[in-house]
């Protein structure tokens, strides 16, 4: 690639597909490249060529972003391209196996990090170029099915096994209230939560929600009003919201479950938080491979722009001007960092900033910005419905509310699960059915590839916040992976290592060597390689992993040996292998 134009054409086809998007500048680079990638299954030198005279952006830079996404291909290939994630909970649920029937039957496939849908793994997604392109799940995907025409797989449906129970706040339409139905949201309690804000005033909804006591979801547990009341402060007229749909940390699905049975609480509480702030656009950046989300959020920001919920005196309230703008992800776990998320929405690679500046005051487009969880924004609807003080009695006094947790791996009924925080992560795993019929519990992986473990003799630890933080583990973005005796410990650890080496935006060193190091020792150790004596090659890790957490620009290569130590200090794990 070169910084000037190399002389290619694009065909009608990759020019119809830019043109299109209308007029453009360089935020647009990222809805161009998925309009080519969409419509011919991959981005020709003519077609980036095209993009880049029409945006005004230089070649080279181009490049950089496209090759940074996954998702994208800058080499001819078919339309169909089929990923077949190979991650955490589809590694323990048989995904090798489907890769192997793949083989066997002579069909192209991509390995792929984690799908978002463990609850079904192990699963496979089929994307088919065209116009229009089409996203097809099949989960589980098992090695009979798989050979099947992908235009035959079934969408699976919105897995939430506590479906219609009593007590349900956060899921309490999902599965229940059809999501495509503005009229079936607002008998079910629908936009009440927003009347009752335009009266409260901006600085009255932002009083609740810092009452109410709710923190972020999306992993930092940052405290929700806080965040808000910072932005609100900002001299700076302009300001967005962006709402984190970019869901990557293995394990993790319940955005998703809550984007796709109930996408309509999504947009009332964007709308909410963006009248609070002051912000006159929103972004939700959702995860590029969410394609039955991305239909149904598309379809609830359509209705409710057309019913008078977005757009101009939103609910008859003069002056008050929302819209939500959606922005697909590409394929890149690090921009669900929250500054990642502004660059890659500016058009440029998608590597977190520095902070301070911190969002709240420089953020997208340099303006203040508020970036929130999904979990995080669908619980301010209900705040504003019963009150701080009623939202406040859910939980224990410093962790407050409802809270979602993804189980997945050898648990008898995998899925997202709602219970007020201080519920122990035993009463958890008991309402997923426990380990199946013959096994026991190894450990539990506690807040994705970048929280840790715990073993079974800690599973009467209170899933909170500040009990979490007390036992040396986190709650992360609410995964609870649970391990079975049978499981891999090993290759499970070398697979957590792969993952941050892979999706390491590799923009600081020690995380961008630190992942490869790690993961040599780790394959070193679980394949009986030694590197020299015994420990050597443990206190290699150690001491990676210690310089990764104190010097990485971003939560990624902080987080990244978090895993891999509490599993070498907790359960012992490489101890018999050093
Ligand atoms: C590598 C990395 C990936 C992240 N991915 C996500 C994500 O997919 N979704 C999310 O909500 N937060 C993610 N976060 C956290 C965000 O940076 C940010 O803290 C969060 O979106 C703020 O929302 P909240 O206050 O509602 O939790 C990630 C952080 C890091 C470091
Ligand atoms: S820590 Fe890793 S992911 Fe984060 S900025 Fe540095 S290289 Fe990129």
């Amino acid at each position: 690639m070169d910084l000037r134009f190399l002389n290619a054409e694009p065909t009608d086809a990759e020019r119809h597909a830019v043109d299109a998007l209308g007029a453009g500048s360089r935020d647009q680079l990222l809805p161009a490249l998925h309009a080519v990638n969409d419509r011919v299954g991959w981005i020709s030198q003519g077609a980036l060529n095209h993009i880049c005279r029409r945006l005004n952006v230089p070649p080279a830079e181009a490049y950089g972003v496209a090759s940074f996404y996954a998702l994208f291909s800058l080499k001819e290939r078919p339309p169909r391209v089929v990923h077949v994630c190979t991650d955490l909970a589809c590694r323990v649920n048989g995904a090798e196996a489907v890769t192997e029937a793949f083989d066997a039957a002579g069909i192209g496939w991509h390995r792929s990090p984690c799908l978002g849908v463990c609850e079904r793994a192990p699963a496979a997604l089929a994307f088919e170029a065209g116009d229009p392109a089409e996203g097809r799940l099949l989960a589980p995907a098992t090695p009979s099915e798989i050979t099947r025409e992908p235009s035959t797989w079934e969408e699976a449906p919105v897995s939430v096994p506590q479906q219609g129970g009593p007590g349900l706040r956060l899921l309490r339409r999902v599965g229940v209230v059809e999501p495509e139905s503005l009229d079936a949201y607002r008998a079910a309690g629908g936009y009440a939560a927003l009347r009752n804000a335009l009266l409260l005033g901006p600085a009255g909804v932002i009083r609740e929600v810092t009452d109410s006591g709710l923190m972020g979801r999306g992993g930092a547990a940052f405290p929700t009003g806080r965040k808000w009341d910072a932005a609100a402060r900002q001299p700076e007229r302009t300001r967005y919201l962006v709402c984190n749909a970019d869901e990557s940390e293995p394990g993790t699905f319940k955005d998703r479950v809550l984007i796709e049975g109930d996408p309509f609480a999504l947009v009332e509480a964007m709308t909410i938080a963006a009248f609070a702030i002051g912000a006159q656009k929103g972004y939700v950046y959702l995860r590029g491979e969410y394609p039955r989300a991305l239909k149904t959020l598309r379809n609830a920001i359509d209705v409710a722009r057309e019913r008078g919920f977005l757009g101009e005196n939103i609910m008859g309230r003069q002056g008050f001007s929302f819209d939500i703008e959606i922005r697909r992800g590409a394929g890149a776990y690090i921009c669900g960092e929250e500054t990642a998320i502004f660059n890659s929405i500016e058009g440029y690679r998608g590597e977190p900033r520095s902070k301070p500046p911190f969002p709240v005051e420089k953020g997208l487009f340099g303006k203040p910005t508020v970036v929130n969880n999904v979990e995080t924004l669908v619980n301010i609807p209900l705040i504003l419905t019963e009150g701080c003080e009623a939202y406040r009695r859910i939980g224990t006094e410093r962790s407050t509310g409802p809270k979602l947790f993804c189980l997945s791996g050898n648990v008898r009924r995998p899925g997202v699960y709602e219970v007020p925080f201080g519920t122990t992560l035993g009463e958890l795993l008991e309402l997923a059915g426990g380990v199946p019929e013959g096994r026991e519990l190894r450990a539990v992986l506690l807040g994705g590839a970048a929280g840790g473990f715990v073993r079974p003799d800690e599973t009467t630890l209170p899933l909170t916040m500040e009990d979490a933080r007390a036992a040396g583990a986190t709650l992360g973005s609410g995964v609870v992976l649970a391990l079975d005796d049978q499981a891999d410990l090993g290759g499970f650890l070398v697979r957590i290592a792969a993952f941050f080496r892979d999706e390491s935006c590799g923009q600081c060193v020690p995380c961008r060597i630190g992942t490869v190091r790690q993961e040599e020792a780790l394959h070193r150790i679980v394949g009986g390689r030694k590197l020299g004596t015994g420990g050597d090659d443990l206190a290699l890790l150690r001491e990676v992993g210690q310089v990764m957490r104190d010097s990485s620009i971003c939560g990624l290569g902080q987080t990244a040996w978090n895993a891999i130590e509490s599993a070498i200090d907790r359960l012992g794990a490489l101890e018999e292998r050093s």
